[in-house]
C-alpha cells in the first residue's frame, strides 16, 4: 500500500512542481483546435513544438491536420497511383510535419504518449523537459499557453534561439513586449495570438 501512496506523492509533487515552473494545467479549448492549426500554417517538413504540453491534445490535432506527404515531395518523385510511396514509408503516412511536445509533469507526459500512441501518430515526440532548457533552434512554429509572467521570463530565450521567420503562437495571453502580427479573435471563445520573428 505504502508503494501507491509513494507513486501518488511522486504524482502529486511533479503535477505541482509544473504548476509553479510555469502554468499549472488548463487546457487549451478543444473548439479552439482549428484556429491554431490555421494559424501554426505549417508546410512539409516544419517543426512545430508545444512547450508545456499538458496531455499533448493540442499536439494531436497539428499531428493529425500535418499536411500530406504528397506536398513534400516534388513531382516525379511520387508513388504510382499519385502516392508519395517514400514519405509515405519513412512518415507511416501521417504527413512530415515534426511535432513535439515538451512538459514538465510526470502525469502528462505519460498520458500524452499514451494517448498519441493510442491515436497512431507516429509524428509525434513527447518530452519530459522543462521549456526554459529546451533547444529551439531548429523549430518553426512555437506554441504555448503558460501565464502571462512566464511568458515574460522565457522571451529572452526565444529571441535568442528562434530562427528567422519563425512563428510563435500563445493562446489567451500575448507575449509582453511584443507586438502580435494577428490577434484572432472569436467571440465566446479565447484571444489566439500569432507572432512573427
Ligand atoms: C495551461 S496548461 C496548457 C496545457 C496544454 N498546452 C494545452 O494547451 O492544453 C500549462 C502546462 O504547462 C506545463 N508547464 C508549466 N511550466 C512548464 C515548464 N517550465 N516546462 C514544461 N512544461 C511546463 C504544466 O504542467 C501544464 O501542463
Amino acid at each position: 500500500m505504502w508503494i501507491l501512496y509513494t507513486i501518488g506523492l511522486v504524482l502529486l509533487i511533479s503535477f505541482a512542481y509544473a504548476a509553479n515552473a510555469g502554468a499549472p494545467w488548463v487546457p487549451t479549448w478543444k473548439k479552439d483546435f482549428e484556429r491554431i492549426v490555421k494559424l501554426a500554417d505549417l508546410k512539409s517538413g516544419e517543426t512545430f513544438i508545444e512547450l508545456g504540453c499538458g496531455n499533448g491534445r493540442v499536439c494531436r490535432a497539428i499531428a493529425a491536420r500535418a499536411p500530406s506527404p504528397f506536398e513534400a515531395l516534388p513531382a516525379g518523385r511520387q508513388g504510382e497511383g499519385g502516392l508519395p510511396s517514400e514519405a509515405l514509408a519513412k512518415d507511416g503516412g501521417r504527413g512530415v510535419v515534426h511535432v513535439i511536445g515538451v512538459e514538465l509533469s510526470l502525469v502528462q507526459v505519460a498520458i500524452a504518449w499514451l494517448q498519441s500512441k493510442l491515436a497512431g501518430l507516429s509524428n509525434i515526440h513527447i518530452k519530459l523537459g522543462n521549456a526554459f532548457h529546451t533547444d529551439l533552434s531548429n523549430v518553426d512554429v512555437v506554441y504555448m499557453f503558460l501565464m502571462p509572467e512566464t511568458y515574460e521570463k522565457i522571451r529572452p530565450k526565444l529571441e535568442k534561439e528562434l530562427k528567422p521567420g519563425a512563428r510563435v503562437i500563445t493562446y489567451v495571453w500575448p507575449i509582453p513586449g511584443w507586438t502580435p502580427d494577428v490577434v484572432d479573435e472569436v467571440e465566446g471563445s479565447q484571444k489566439i495570438y500569432l507572432f512573427r520573428r
